[in-house]
């Protein structure tokens, strides 16, 4: 059990969760009590971490779908319907990061990077808040970045775009859904040691001003966002909605 936080009897799906951040999440919230549906596109790795989820004594689903496309999302919904009949935490983690300049950037990736960094986080937040405005209440994070709150990377346009759009989003959601006692708040990550960096993390010179940069002079761990997302999550945040939550190492001060 997490010596702080209780999640027994809570239900919590993340997507994109087989990998990174998202499993981190699925850990900490399994090791905080939670049954959890672990999402994502990548079948044998959302079957692996439900499974050793399992070995492990915690109740978990693995669920494959593309959570940018509507069908697979109202699946996502209906089997966590079939299997607990209730969903108390939505974590919108699933995210691409296409690198491109802006001058031949191609359409189809801009397009498809709105479709998996936000689109999907609008269909699964609208099937989880009309299940948890029945219920009585819920919680929604979406994983953006500082990229879509503070700070521009570079050629990555679709992605800081798309980011953006999360935070607004999120806000816009936390307004209209805080009369049903459903909190929404956006998560900004800085550089955070997953696959999704892991090319960067071998250029040193990429490593050098990213030290000089970070207050903590140092890259952030996927428990370090778990452990904003299970604070959030938590009845500890209650009154806390529509806030975008940098986890950076200081990286962003504003
Ligand atoms: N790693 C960082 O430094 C960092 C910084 C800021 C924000 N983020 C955000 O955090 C989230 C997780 O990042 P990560 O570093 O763990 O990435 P990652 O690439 O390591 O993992 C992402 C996971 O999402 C899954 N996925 C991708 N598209 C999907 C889809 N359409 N449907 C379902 N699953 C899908 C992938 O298969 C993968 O398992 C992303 O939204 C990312 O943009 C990461």
């Amino acid at each position: 059990m997490h010596p702080t936080y209780d999640f027994r009897e809570r239900v919590v799906c993340v997507t994109g969760a087989g990998r990174g951040i998202g499993l981190a999440m699925t850990a900490a919230f399994s090791a905080a009590g939670a049954a959890v549906c672990v999402n994502d596109i990548d079948a044998d790795s959302a079957d692996q971490v439900a499974a050793e989820l399992r070995r492990g004594g915690h109740d978990a689903l693995a669920f494959v779908a593309d959570v940018a496309d509507p069908a697979g999302v109202g699946e996502l919904f209906a089997a966590i319907d079939a299997r607990w009949g209730r969903i108390d935490v939505l974590i919108n983690n699933a995210g691409i990061e296409p690198v491109h300049s802006l001058f031949d950037h191609p359409l189809a990736d801009w397009q498809r990077t709105l479709d998996v960094n936000l689109t999907a986080a609008f269909l699964c937040t609208q099937q989880a808040a009309r299940r948890m405005r029945d219920q009585g209440g819920g919680v929604i994070l979406n994983i953006a970045s500082i990229a879509g709150k503070s700070q521009p990377l570079y050629l990555r346009a679709a992605y800081a775009a798309s980011k953006a759009g999360l935070v607004g989003f999120s806000k816009e959601a936390a307004r209209e859904f805080a009369a049903h006692q459903i909190r929404v708040n956006a998560i900004c990550p800085g550089v955070i040691i997953t696959p999704m960096t892991e090319h960067l993390r071998h250029d040193e010179a990429q490593m050098a001003r990213w030290r000089g940069e970070i207050p903590l002079a140092r890259l952030g761990e996927a428990e370090e966002v778990a452990n904003l997302a299970l604070w959030l999550a938590s009845d500890a945040a209650s009154y806390i909605t529509g806030a975008a939550w940098h986890v950076d190492g200081g990286k962003n001060m504003a």
